[in-house]
């Protein structure tokens, strides 16, 4: 994850969808299946966020220690790339040639990965990467600051957001699908847990910027959710392929 700075200033960003939202508010599906529809790609930055957690979990690295983890997010071989198969996943990633995918959605990841965001030195060192990222090709980009501190002239921004409990049982369907064995009282205190250290902490707090457009999605389809921000992208000429039929 060591990338030369990018001057955020003079890069275009107009091709860049920033999706940012709570924890489980189906960010990833939403932008899994918008980028594949208008032919961009899809970065989530929680996986490095993720990754650094899991590595620091491997190696003894305590969440509190902002200098070690920090270390660690600047020099891991994060690859996060386009899904190797069907198992439900929206995209690989790989550490040091192994695939590392679902064990970034271990609990014990969750339990500790706020901790781990929550230090500006982690912050500082994932931007690069990030911002790299935004500077290339038409990208959906999925995250908590997106919108707000990574790629702030996106040309779309959207926060998505929906009820507490109703996050919490789409996270529980999620992970009781693949076989967790958490209960929906667990994964709704996880979720919660998250949410709590993630608005309110000091470095790039989950906040909409003031021009996103909010999407509640309670009561929306996966596919209605996707088709009002595939709307909002094509207005916006952020399209680069057909507008397909619903399968
Ligand atoms: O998938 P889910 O919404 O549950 O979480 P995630 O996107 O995988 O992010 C995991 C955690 O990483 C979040 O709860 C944040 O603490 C942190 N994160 C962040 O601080 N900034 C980002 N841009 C993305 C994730």
């Amino acid at each position: 994850m060591h990338e030369r700075p990018i001057d955020v200033e003079h890069v275009d960003h107009r091709y860049v969808i920033a999706i940012d939202g709570p924890a489980a508010a189906g960010k990833t599906t939403v932008a899994r299946r918008l980028a594949d529809r208008i032919g961009a790609l899809l970065f989530d930055t929680g996986a490095l966020y993720r990754a650094v957690a899991l590595i620091a979990l491997q190696t003894g690295v305590a969440p509190t220690d902002a200098i070690g983890l920090a270390a660690i997010a600047r020099s891991a071989a994060v690859e996060v790339r386009p899904p190797s198969c069907r198992d439900g996943r929206l995209y690989d990633v790989w550490l040091d040639g192994r695939d590392i995918t679902w064990d970034l959605r271990a609990p014990e990841v969750g339990a500790i990965v706020s901790e781990v965001a929550e230090h500006r030195e982690v912050r500082e060192a994932l931007l690069p990467l990030q911002r790299k990222i935004a500077s290339g090709a038409a990208v959906v980009m999925v995250g908590r600051d997106i919108g707000t501190v990574v790629v702030p002239d996106a040309g779309l921004k959207i926060y998505l957001d929906a009820s507490p409990e109703e996050r919490a049982r789409r996270r529980f369907r999620e992970a009781a699908l693949r076989g967790g064995t958490e209960t929906l009282a667990e994964v709704a205190r996880e979720t919660m847990h998250r949410d709590q250290i993630d608005r309110s902490r000091e470095a790039a707090p989950l906040r909409a910027a003031p021009d996103a457009e909010r999407v509640f999605t309670d009561n929306l389809e996966v596919d209605d959710v996707v088709a009002i921000v595939e709307r909002l992208a094509r207005d916006r000429h952020i399209a680069f392929a057909e507008s397909r039929s619903r399968s």
